[in-house]
């Protein structure tokens, strides 16, 4: 699914630069250097701008808000055929494209906004099974990238300490292919320091392993790190916390097509124990209630990421959920927006977070 969305993406940022650059040329100066120069000048400006914000972001940034350029043009064309051609002397065109230009930017300044504010997030859930609660810290999809990326996961990781958890959970997609391995390195010895009394346990997601083989580190070296860090990874198995809690993850669904079934994995389980479940992607809701995990947690879907791309992904059926809690019969499922934002720097559609568990005792 992915790859047509990426391929349907890429040829709607193709036009997004043809309708802009055709809306551009029609600017006062510009239309009055004749047809071809107004045309040249337009894509000039937008290969430009475009350029600048691939070596200050990325390439996915920068054709993500020429696409929601593209919307804002097309919005404000629209206008433009109820108005009438000049207001007090000036072109409604020139003002109206600079409108566009000012609505992209403050849409896109609210996202990054969304994307760059990790707020906290809590929950709390109730379980028949146990007599002592139990605090939970969710950390996903960090995707350390850049030195920045660092720093600031350095730096809420105090915020997260004071939350007093007493087990952490990395639910996948901790790295990606443009990590490095300082930053992974760095962020690991870092978590180990929460040391929570139930421990830190990881699942792994999508992009943990990298798709392109073109870091600085292995999924080896990756192992190994968190290892050594006391940070036991989890795969399609299970360890007991204590005595009423057991703590279960999966292999993530699309790079382990071989990862044992739902049922087969509670097999592992203790049924009249509390289980709580790790699966880096939300697409199993049915298998794993009617297995009778008691609690699961995920991320995976950055909360939908941007308007209206959480819809999208719903309709189509890649993800039972988008984001939040929702419960289905005893389960209850949990899906965090994500720490970071992958390559978009832009949340329109939700915010990114960490997120505190409370499992409590039923009725307290
Ligand atoms: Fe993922």
């Amino acid at each position: 699914m992915w790859t047509s969305v990426l391929i349907l993406s890429l040829v709607f940022w193709i036009f997004s630069n043809y309708y802009v650059a055709s809306r551009i040329r029609m600017i006062s100066v510009l239309s009055r250097l004749g047809k071809r120069k107004s045309w040249i000048l337009a894509f000039t400006i937008l290969v430009l701008i475009q350029a600048l914000m691939t070596l200050t972001l990325n390439f996915v940034a920068a054709a993500v808000s020429f696409i929601h350029l593209c919307f804002s043009f097309t919005f404000f064309n629209i206008a433009e055929k109820f108005i009438s051609k000049k207001i007090k002397g000036k072109s409604v065109h020139d003002i109206l494209c600079l409108y566009a230009v000012l609505v992209t930017i403050v849409y896109l300044a609210y996202g990054w906004i969304q994307a760059h504010n990790i707020r906290e997030t809590r929950y709390t859930v109730e379980s028949e099974k146990i007599r002592k609660p139990v605090r939970i810290l969710q950390i996903s999809d960090t995707h350390l990238r850049t030195k920045y990326d660092t720093e600031r996961y350095i730096k809420e990781l105090e915020k997260m300490k004071k939350a007093g958890a007493d087990l952490v959970v990395i639910t996948g997609d901790y790295v990606d292919d443009e990590s490095k391995r300082t930053s992974m390195e760095k962020c690991t010895k870092a978590t180990a320091q929460l040391n929570p009394p139930l421990g830190i346990y990881f699942c792994y997601g999508n992009h943990d392993k990298g798709y392109y083989n073109n870091r600085d580190f292995t999924d080896k070296d990756l192992r190994e790190c968190l290892e050594e860090n006391g940070i036991k990874i989890l795969e399609d198995d299970m360890i007991p916390l204590n005595d009423e809690i057991i703590l279960a993850a999966r292999k993530d669904k699309h790079i382990s097509r071989e990862r044992i079934s739902s049922d087969k994995l509670m097999k592992k389980c203790n049924e009249s124990k509390a289980v709580i479940l790790l699966d880096h992607e939300p697409n199993d809701f049915e298998n794993e209630t009617q297995s009778g995990f008691d609690l699961i947690l995920s991320g995976h879907t950055h909360g939908g990421q941007m308007i209206p791309l959480g819809i999208l992904v719903k309709i189509l059926g890649e993800n039972d959920e988008i984001y939040g809690m929702h419960k289905i019969g005893k389960s209850t499922f949990i899906i965090n927006s994500g720490f970071s934002s992958w390559s978009i720097p832009y949340k329109t559609g939700t915010f990114s977070e960490y997120v505190i568990v409370d499992f409590i005792p039923s009725g307290k």
